[in-house]
């Protein structure tokens, strides 16, 4: 059996993994820099890239390890090559040309998205159409899945993504990066009641998002309320309800409309409590929600090498593609 090697650097997680052609993870091995930018409460670039490139081999070979294959039975290589950092997109996409001209196979591009999507195919059986929301640091969008091939997007965010809102937020309270994980760890001892914070009204036959409005009322909460650190859980709480309640609020709306036969939700900002627990509310009546394991949410290479075997690519040995950082349209 051919083994297919995942390869993932576009933020700041170095990730390599390997999955059986089945889709079977082998290793799925993951180095975040989280404790390096928590210092400066978000991702330096530079800094990113830096130990990209410092970490990017060793990451891979241990996947190799873990799985116990050899880089000789790897048939196909799959790397994600945008959207993402530039500088950090390249550390990747070069371990991956190298490793292709070595062992002589083909090396495909891989959309960032699309592999947080195809997370949820991962561990699930996943029915047609369906919808999947994906909330990350860099991205929320919902998508409406034809098949396995076929993902167009219905709505995006048009400011901030909702993993930002949680970093920007957290920022603001003082607390660490990544903020979302700080916040749902706050929000616990917390009344979500405490304080509403606004949910952006948007055309109401569109999908899309806007964080920009939630982070902005939080500041000017804070500075109004000088004591509000007496009360950090319940504004964790009352403002991760509002992400998550905006998140939500277009998904129900978006099945209403696509009859959807499963909903699925991926990216970073799915690890979050209070939208895994909301969601299960919600969608109490559709047999098939998927929201994979924390570990498959956020950024990692499984889900790069899985939409590879989705996307059925045999032959590409043209290994001319390049990075682009900004998120497209995917068709
Ligand atoms: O998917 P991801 O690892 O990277 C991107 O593609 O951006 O998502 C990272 C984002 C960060 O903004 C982080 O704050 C958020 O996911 N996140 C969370 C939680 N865990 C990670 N947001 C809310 N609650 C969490 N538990
Ligand atoms: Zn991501």
């Amino acid at each position: 059996m051919k083994y297919l090697l995942g390869i993932e650097s576009s933020c700041d997680e170095t990730a390599a993994a390997i999955l059986a052609p089945s889709g079977k993870i082998l290793s799925n091995i993951v180095f975040s820099q989280s404790s390096i930018h928590n210092k400066t409460g978000g991702v330096v670039p530079e800094i990113a890239s830096k130990n990209h490139s410092e970490k990017i081999h060793l990451i891979i070979n241990e996947a190799l390890i873990k799985a116990n294959v050899k880089l000789n039975e790897i048939a196909q290589i799959f790397v994600s090559n945008g959207p993402g950092l530039t500088n950090c997109l390249m550390i990747g996409v070069i371990a991956a040309k190298a490793l292709g001209l070595l062992v002589k196979v083909p090396v495909h591009p891989v959309n960032h998205i699309e592999g947080h999507i195809a997370s949820c195919f991962i561990e699930n059986k996943v029915i047609f159409p369906s919808l999947c929301l994906v909330a990350s640091g860099g991205h929320s969008s919902i998508y409406y899945l034809e098949d396995e091939v076929n993902f167009s997007v219905i709505g995006s965010t048009i400011d901030d993504a909702a993993g930002e809102a949680f970093d920007k937020g957290a920022k603001l309270m003082g607390l660490g990066y990544p903020g979302g994980i700080e916040i749902d760890k706050l929000a616990k001892e917390g009344d979500e009641n405490f304080h509403k914070f606004p949910i952006a009204k948007l055309d109401k036959n569109s999908f899309n998002f806007s964080f920009s409005g939630i982070k902005t009322s939080l500041r000017y909460f804070l500075e109004k309320n000088p004591n509000w650190k007496n009360n950090v859980h319940s504004i964790a709480a009352s403002y991760q309800e509002s992400i998550v309640d905006s998140l939500l609020q277009q998904l129900i709306k978006a099945r209403k409309k696509f009859k959807p036969k499963s909903i699925l939700i991926s990216g970073g900002v799915a690890c979050n409590s209070r939208l895994r627990e909301k969601a299960q509310k919600s969608f109490i009546d559709s047999s098939n929600l998927i929201i994979p394991t924390p570990k498959l949410c956020t950024d990692n290479a499984a889900m790069i090498a899985m939409r590879g075997i989705q996307l059925k690519r045999k032959d590409n040995i043209d290994y001319s593609f390049g990075v682009y950082s900004t998120s497209r349209k995917i068709n």
